[in-house]
């Protein structure tokens, strides 16, 4: 163990928080040693009582009012991002089928791995898009590609708030008017949020869109990533009434539960460390490290380009920089993600000023 802590404070390459002290309270409550489970839909309490729903749609409530749909809205707490995505394809997958529509999925090719892995594991016809060297969508190419589709297809769009490399951020503005412009019947998609890395910093943003009263159907986002849960966790929202058309009533008498999340049990224990943390910030709390991160994340891409270190970017109002990637031996120290000929920092909450003083000085040291 001695060897992760002290790996902790140069994890700069991946966006998780290393510890979180807030949350040793759990593994010493008495909490820790029970089995906690909950099991189907976090509504339905089910024939078995060893669950913390009570406690999941609490934490579940605080996201949907992050995103003002409180009173519309269905969700659960996933195993993490990658199935928070899953589900929302998956809703919008069922959705179409009962119109009796084709469903085509759309992505950007800069999108987290596992998207065009969900498509295949939801047997959904999938088209890459390319993207802007930024990595956001490029929309001319959503716009040639909704054209081409028949009247029997419906389509799945996965919209990126911080995709997983550069952290581009998806305009759902210039998505709405790619649709507008050709008039693809609304009732005909189903737009899904890929909010894994910024989805507690996003609705913070002055530039930010009210996703939901903007189309939007469903969401997912990592607990692990930017909440700092300790163990992996994410969050799926969806439109309640896309989640009935898309599914009806999945009662399931063997459980006493209703049939409506991926995995049938489901950790209870994840529930506790969300729903502890969302208590402990306050959406304020997560207002004020955000904006610290990416204040943060502009002091680095600052001295990156005082250094005269090359190819260094970061889209707006985002927390990860990208830069040629530096030797193997800072690649290994700093735990850095890299793809081709580029690194990537992720300024989370960890990473202070000092550390990052620390990093600049060891890349201006290896000479580039
Ligand atoms: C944009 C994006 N989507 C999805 C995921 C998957 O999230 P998780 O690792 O929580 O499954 C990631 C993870 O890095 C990501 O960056």
């Amino acid at each position: 163990m001695a060897e992760q802590i002290k790996n902790s404070t140069t994890y700069f390459g991946y966006p998780e928080v290393p510890e979180n002290n807030d949350l040793s309270i759990l593994g010493i409550s008495s909490l820790a040693k029970l089995h906690l489970n909950n099991a189907g839909d976090p509504w339905v309490h089910g024939n078995a009582k060893m669950h913390t729903k009570a406690f999941e749609q609490e934490a579940l409530d605080f996201v949907a009012h992050l995103y003002g749909i409180q009173d519309d809205y269905w969700g659960y707490i996933t195993s993490g991002g990658t199935e928070g995505n899953l589900y929302g394809m998956y809703t919008g997958r069922d959705y179409l089928v009962n119109q009796n529509l084709k469903p085509v999925f759309l992505f950007s090719d800069s999108s987290h791995y596992s998207i065009p892995k969900n498509a295949h594991l939801l047997g959904i016809r999938a088209i890459p898009l390319k993207a802007q060297s930024t990595g956001e969508m490029d929309y001319t190419q959503l716009e040639s590609t909704l054209q081409q589709l028949d009247e029997t297809e419906g389509v799945i769009l996965n919209i990126n708030l911080g995709t997983t490399m550069t952290g581009a951020m998806d305009s759902l503005k210039a998505i709405n008017d790619c649709i507008d412009t050709l008039q693809f019947p609304r009732e005909k998609l189903f737009l899904h949020i890929d909010a894994a890395l910024m989805g507690f910093i996003y609705p913070f943003l002055e530039t930010a869109e009210p996703l939901f009263k903007n189309g939007a159907h469903s969401i997912a986002m990592s607990g692990h990533k930017f909440p700092g849960a300790i163990h992996p966790c994410g969050i799926v929202l969806t439109k309640k009434d896309k989640h009935d058309a898309a599914f009806g009533d999945n009662w399931i008498p063997y459980v006493g539960s209703k049939d409506t999340t991926i995995s049938g049990s489901r950790n209870g224990f994840l529930a506790l460390n969300l729903w502890y943390i969302f208590q402990k910030k306050g959406l304020q709390g997560f207002k004020k490290e955000g904006m610290e991160c990416i204040e943060n994340a502009q002091y680095l891409t600052q001295k990156l380009k005082d250094m005269g270190y090359p190819d260094v970017f970061q889209f707006p109002n985002q927390i990860i920089v990208t830069f040629k990637k530096p030797i193997p031996e800072l690649v290994r120290k700093y735990q850095l993600a890299t793809q081709g000929d580029m690194a990537h920092v992720v300024v989370m909450q960890h990473i202070t000023p000092s550390r990052i003083d620390g990093f600049c000085a060891d890349l201006e040291r290896s000479g580039f």
